[in-house]
């Protein structure tokens, strides 16, 4: 029977309305042309609100020396090398004009004692550089960029989930949706579309993402011929919520240790200390005073080792679990504490409790609400969780194009910005700059291009697919297959690696893959939680299989990829290569490598400026 559907047409579709889904949509709709906006979830509600601590932007407002050339050096040094060089410099020289535009639009920040924008300190910059607003700075962004598209009289599609790409012949036309409520097929027309769909932290246990996250714009490009690009790279942000166990993973903001919190495990030492890598040790504490004066700005101490990469301190809180150095629920402990004691003794009158209430209310209510723990007084205890992929859709940097005429991607379900780690706040002035981009680069194509034929038989071929699971003689529960691949992929394919373990978890694939080719779900098309999470379960295994193989190929340390069977990093054979991800002639994922692009020697001078004139051995 064919597929019965209503049908919507735009110049520009959008999937997924997050911070970088926005911001696309409105560049494409200041452009001229008309936009829909298509999202999973209820407007408002997208993973961008976990980025919490700020944006990462040089705006030199709290540290003068700050400037795009630093930032860019930093995010190379974060990315280790591999990052797309291009993205990471339109990024450094865009954020801070579209730091600026979000303030015109009506963003609210903290604010300097003479009025300008607040900037923070944050693991691997150089410098106070996130422009924040308390710990609620991705909830103002997104708050910020929907008042404003709103008025723009973009089409918003609430609740709608994308399940296939339609293509007329090699171009995009349009794709098929099904929406939550009453599990009606909608297909959407457009010249041009961009993915805007976020990551894919329900690939595993413990996360920061909410279960919207299943890899949803990774799959479709990838089912649709598009290539991804480092798909190793998959962040454990360092802390997130251990206890009580229903709220494992929830962030706890990078901006605790910002704002002078530090870490220590079950013997009361600050392990981090004991831990700082050779390319840090300049800036890197000498002892407690410098941190937590570094913390107040003062521009000549040394940082506090808490706010080294991200990937580091992970491996490093792992290590004290691993080794019984653990807090009582499998974390270590972060405090306020010692530098709210410090800092007492310096400021008449400092009353600590307000302080923190003012500086990260929302990890003060989060963890009374949900733990019964008053963070003024008490440590928290925290441990890593699946935050962000760094790995992608690869598109072109400077429009955000993929291979796929007509097919852009941004925010954190397209890649090459950040290499093998993504440096805190980053991801904010990410989806700002190359959500605008790709907005601007998908209206001109769509003004440039007459719309592609949608084709019944693709539109069926959908349809009958996403309606298998009530067709099913099989006996599985789809529920089921999505906590055991979360469960495998956190143990074989987590923050620490192995040969072994990875080729198991591809078994594991194959086997979970002819499990949920046996979901039967039962009930009707109504709102029906099982039907919809027997789909997701099809990207939620591509994206999980691209992880594995990458991780594979990539026999070396680098980042956010920690193997055990190979520590160190091994430039020579992995330090100039990307891993590309796509589908072969025989319809399985292969991996190749491929060179990263050469980087212009102006580029390479800042990046040497910033390591006392040293190249890195990645850029020679
Ligand atoms: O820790 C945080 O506030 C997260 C920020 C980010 O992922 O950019």
């Amino acid at each position: 029977m064919p597929t019965d559907y209503q049908t919507f047409e735009h110049d520009v579709i959008v999937i997924g309305a997050g911070g970088a889904g926005l911001r696309a949509a409105i560049e494409a709709s200041a452009a001229g042309v008309s936009v829909g906006l298509v999202c999973k979830s209820l407007l408002g509600k997208a993973h961008t609100v976990m980025a919490e601590g700020g944006i990462a932007a040089a705006l030199a407002n709290v540290d003068e020396r700050d400037n795009w050339k630093v930032h860019f050096a930093d995010t190379m040094r974060g990315g280790q090398y591999v990052n797309n060089w291009r993205m990471a410099q339109l990024h450094a020289q865009e954020a801070p004009a579209r730091v600026r535009e979000l303030e015109a639009w009506g963003a609210v920040f903290d604010r300097t004692a003479d009025g300008r924008i607040l900037q923070r300190n944050f693991g691997g910059h150089k410098y106070p550089r996130l422009a924040h607003v308390g710990d609620r700075t991705g909830l103002e962004l997104i708050r910020t960029l929907q008042d404003h598209g709103v008025h723009r009289g973009i089409s918003v599609y609430m609740e709608r989930t994308v399940v296939r790409l339609l293509k007329d012949g090699d171009r995009i036309a349009g794709a098929l949706a099904y929406d939550r409520e009453r599990g009606r097929f909608t297909v959407f027309r457009a010249k041009a579309l961009v993915l805007a769909c976020g990551g894919v932290g329900k690939a595993f246990k413990i996360t920061s993402n909410s279960w919207e996250y299943t890899g949803d714009g990774h799959t479709l490009a990838y089912d649709a011929g598009a290539e991804l690009i480092d798909m190793e790279f998959v962040q454990f942000h360092p802390t997130g919520m251990v206890w009580p166990p229903s709220v494992r993973g929830i962030l706890v903001t990078e901006g605790v240790r910002g704002e002078g919190g530090v870490l220590r495990n079950s013997n009361g030492d600050r392990f981090m200390f004991g831990d700082i890598p050779d390319n840090y040790k300049p800036q890197t504490a000498k002892d407690e005073e410098e941190g937590f004066r570094y913390v107040l700005g003062d521009k000549d101490a040394n940082r506090p080792p808490e706010l080294l990469t991200r990937d580091h301190v992970a491996r490093c809180i792992v290590r004290e679990v691993r080794e019984g150095r653990g807090s009582p629920h499998g974390g270590v402990f972060l405090e306020l504490q010692t530098f709210a004691q410090w800092f007492g003794k310096r400021k008449r009158g400092f009353d600590a409790a307000e302080h923190w209430k003012k500086k990260l209310p929302s990890m003060y209510h989060q963890f009374k609400e949900l733990g019964g723990l008053d963070i003024t007084k008490e440590p928290m205890e925290v441990g890593p969780t699946t935050h962000y992929v760094m790995g992608g859709v690869r598109v072109d940097s400077d429009t955000q194009m993929s291979r796929i005429p007509g097919l852009f991607a941004c925010g954190e379900c397209a890649a090459g910005i950040n290499g093998a780690n993504r440096l805190g706040g980053n991801s904010l002035s990410d989806l700002l700059v190359l959500g605008k981009r790709a907005g601007e680069f998908a209206a001109r194509y769509a003004k440039e291009t007459a719309a592609g034929q949608v084709h019944a038989d693709q539109v069926d071929a959908a349809g009958r697919w996403a309606l298998e699971p009530f067709e099913r003689a099989g006996d599985e529960n789809p529920f089921k297959v999505q906590q055991d691949l979360q469960d495998m992929m956190q143990d074989l394919v987590g923050i620490v690696r192995r040969e072994d373990e990875m080729l198991r978890a591809l078994e594991g694939l194959e086997q979970l893959k002819r499990r949920s080719a046996r979901c039967k779900v039962p009930g009707n098309r109504e709102y029906n939680p099982g039907w919809h999470t027997a789909m997701d379960l099809h990207s939620l295994l591509t994206v999980s299989e691209g992880i594995t193989r990458a991780a594979l190929v990539r026999k070396e340390s680098r980042g956010a990829q920690f193997r055990d069977d190979f520590p160190n990093k091994d430039t020579a054979n992995f330090g100039k290569v990307n891993t590309i991800t796509s589908r072969g002639p025989d319809g399985r994922m292969q991996v190749r490598l491929e060179p990263v692009p050469p980087m212009p020697g102006e580029l390479k001078d800042a990046i040497a400026a910033e390591a006392g004139g040293k190249l890195p051995e990645e850029l020679k």
